[in-house]
């Protein structure tokens, strides 16, 4: 399944994830910039914030309270925010479609 990532200006990227793989290691994987994941995917760093498109926010597990806390370290965090390490990549996320955010730090 394919995910696609989308900047602060409106550039598209789109990258394969295995299922079971995070939306997270994808972006790294594919060296999509704007994902940095700087803890590796346990949730100490918020680098890999980013902002589910509307369509995907219902068909997303919601976030645990530690995911919940640490959005609030990152930057600007909205109400579709979620950390990318959070998101396991399934067949049904095939499409998915976040943001990225102006910068992580
Ligand atoms: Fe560090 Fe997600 S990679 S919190």
């Amino acid at each position: 399944p394919k995910a696609i990532f989308i900047d602060k200006d409106g550039g598209q990227y789109e990258a394969d994830i295995p299922v079971g793989q995070s939306l997270m290691e994808g972006a790294v994987d594919n060296m999509i910039d704007g994902i940095l994941g700087e803890c590796g995917g346990v949730m100490s760093c918020a680098t890999c914030h980013c902002y589910v498109a509307e369509d995907w926010q219902d068909k997303l597990p919601s976030a645990s309270e530690r995911e919940e806390d640490m959005l609030d370290m990152a930057i600007e965090p909205q109400d579709n925010s979620r950390l990318s390490c959070q998101i396991e990549m399934t067949e049904e996320l095939d499409g998915i479609t976040v943001y990225l955010p102006p910068s992580q730090f």
